[in-house]
């Protein structure tokens, strides 16, 4: 039986054969891995074979891209039934998404779109949210997301926005830590008066990166750069009221060697590490909820439950 905890990275293809090589090596600060659903669904050759190669090794999370919570298109059935089949296959123990609009009229973005944080737009997320939930045998989390420009008929805050989502909906958050400095860095906000109005109770796991600093006061959320050091210091300080969650480092393009890369799960394997223990679960689908429309929808998927850590466990790996 393998867990995913501890820290993580964001498999991409730039190192997808590079750590099938590695895959016998020891590397104990790097303990799961991050897919894209998008990126193997449906496809064959040599990227869903290192998957499964992969997978011998390490337990797997998955990230989605396009589901678009946020937009206006009704839910695409079709990908949803094709997700649901690739998420009991890997046996993710969540697949997160984002607080985005992803899709509009038909076509990607291929971006991802903030939204305006108002109680329409809450009610909107946590009605898309349930109807993805059903039509997936696996907890859904949403990922709060860097925004660049706020809408005038935003009349929340960031903080209080994702907690109503999450709170309403009854599920997880991946909470992205790099995203929170970010908005706070650029809107001259506090990023850990942010973290604190966020439920920090339903973290399921959180994001790391790096960016790049398009003007002294602005920066570009690239996921391009190592993580900085300000980064580093939120996310210890989250870790210390979260507990032990687990973390994953994003890394999109200009990818480093990899005792780079590595170096940087073991800078974040260490703070992991000093951070305390998960004092209790994280909310799941079918916890009951303290919104005024959770409701009890399900259970866990076959193989999952919440050990006294609070983390959900798959068995899928040797
Ligand atoms: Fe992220």
């Amino acid at each position: 039986m393998s867990t995913v905890d501890g820290v993580g990275l964001g498999l991409r293809f730039a190192f997808l054969d590079e750590l099938v090589e590695r895959s016998g090596d020891p590397l104990p600060a790097l303990r799961w891995l991050e897919c894209h659903p998008e990126n193997y669904m449906r496809r064959g050759g040599r990227f869903p074979a290192g998957l499964t190669r992969l997978r011998e090794r390490w337990p797997f999370a998955t990230h989605g891209l396009s589901m678009s919570l946020g937009g206006v298109d009704p839910l695409d059935g079709e990908y949803l039934r094709t997700l649901r089949g690739f998420l009991d296959e890997v046996q993710s123990p969540w697949h997160s998404d984002h607080l985005c609009v992803s899709i509009a009229h038909g076509r990607a973005s291929h971006d991802l779109l903030s939204m305006s944080f108002n109680e329409e737009l809450v009610r909107h997320l946590v009605a898309r949210i349930r109807q993805a939930q059903d039509r997936l045998s696996t907890p859904l989390a949403v990922e709060n997301v860097s925004y660049y420009a706020l809408p005038p008929d935003s009349d929340l805050d960031e903080g209080d926005f994702v907690s109503a989502v999450c709170a309403e909906a009854d599920c997880l958050l991946m909470l992205d830590v790099n995203n929170v400095y970010v908005n706070a860095f650029n809107h001259g906000q506090d990023a850990r008066a942010i973290l604190t109005k966020m439920p920090l109770e339903r973290v399921v796991q959180m994001h790391v990166a790096g960016h790049f600093y398009e003007e002294p006061d602005f920066i570009l959320d690239t996921h391009d750069t190592a993580i900085v050091d300000p980064v580093y210091e939120l996310l210890e300080w989250t870790l210390a009221r979260t507990g032990r969650v687990p973390v994953l480092l994003e890394r999109d393009s200009e990818i480093p060697a990899w005792d780079d890369l590595y170096a940087e799960l073991v800078r974040l394997d260490a703070l992991w590490r000093a951070a305390p223990e998960r004092g209790r679960a994280p909310r799941s689908r079918g916890a009951r909820g303290t919104g005024a429309l959770t409701r009890n929808t399900g259970r866990l998927p076959a193989g999952q439950a919440d050990d006294a850590g609070g983390m959900l466990r798959h068995g899928n790996t040797p």
